[in-house]
């Protein structure tokens, strides 16, 4: 089974793919501890050009689009059959998701244009805010809208929305022990589900 962890910050390893590689080294734990082969893929979003969606409709007529920006190279990774979770990680930019995780959002419709290939995939957010509390429940709100919108199997951290982590901790990200036992928690969770739709 392949899961797939986007991190939508425009800084390379920075506090958004710091938590996003803690939920997916717990992915991996979960699936080691429960016997299931896993693949896990980083997509990091930094550093790559992906504009907004022009509404040209060319992927109306298939698996392609008319802009040429390095989300061409993402459509044959996330067309792979063998997905079965997809993590999206982003940081809080005015209380909401980053333009890097709405870009690549929106430009992920043509999977929904050509045959729904995202339903039934499980999907999970992960949020990072300056402050404890600075949109983190908003932001991963949003991200599961875009998820539905795919139809895909949304699933939170197991007791709340999803990782929601604190990077300018006063300690450093990685002191944020609270935050990162969430985002380890919504990896958990993606095996457990998966488990329960035996999707491996
Ligand atoms: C344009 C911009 C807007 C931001 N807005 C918020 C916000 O509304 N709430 C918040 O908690 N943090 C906000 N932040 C802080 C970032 O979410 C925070 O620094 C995050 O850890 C950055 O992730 P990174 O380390 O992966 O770049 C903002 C940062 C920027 C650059």
């Amino acid at each position: 089974m392949k899961i797939i962890g986007i991190s939508a910050s425009p800084r390379k390893n920075q506090s958004t793919a710091f938590a996003l590689a803690q939920c997916l080294d717990e992915v991996k734990l979960a699936a080691n501890a429960s016997e299931i082969a896993i693949d896990i893929e980083t997509i990091d979003l930094a550093g790559l050009k992906i504009n907004g969606c022009i509404s040209c409709d060319a992927c109306k007529k298939g698996l392609l689009c008319s802009q040429n920006d390095d989300f061409k190279q993402l459509i044959p990774k996330l067309a792979d059959p063998e997905i079965s979770g997809i993590i999206i990680a982003s940081p809080v930019y005015m209380g909401c998701m980053s333009s890097q995780a709405k870009a690549f959002i929106d430009r992920s419709v043509l999977f929904r244009r050509n045959g729904f290939r995202f339903r039934n995939i499980i999907g999970g957010a992960l949020a990072v805010g300056g402050s404890r509390n600075g949109g983190q429940e908003l932001t991963i709100q949003a991200i599961h809208a875009g998820m539905m919108i795919h139809d895909m199997i949304i699933i939170g951290d197991g007791d709340h929305f999803g990782g929601t982590t604190w990077g300018k901790h006063p300690e450093g990200h990685a002191a944020d022990t609270t935050g990162i036992t969430t985002a380890r928690n919504l990896g958990r969770r993606m095996i457990e589900v998966a488990q329960r739709l035996q999707k491996y």
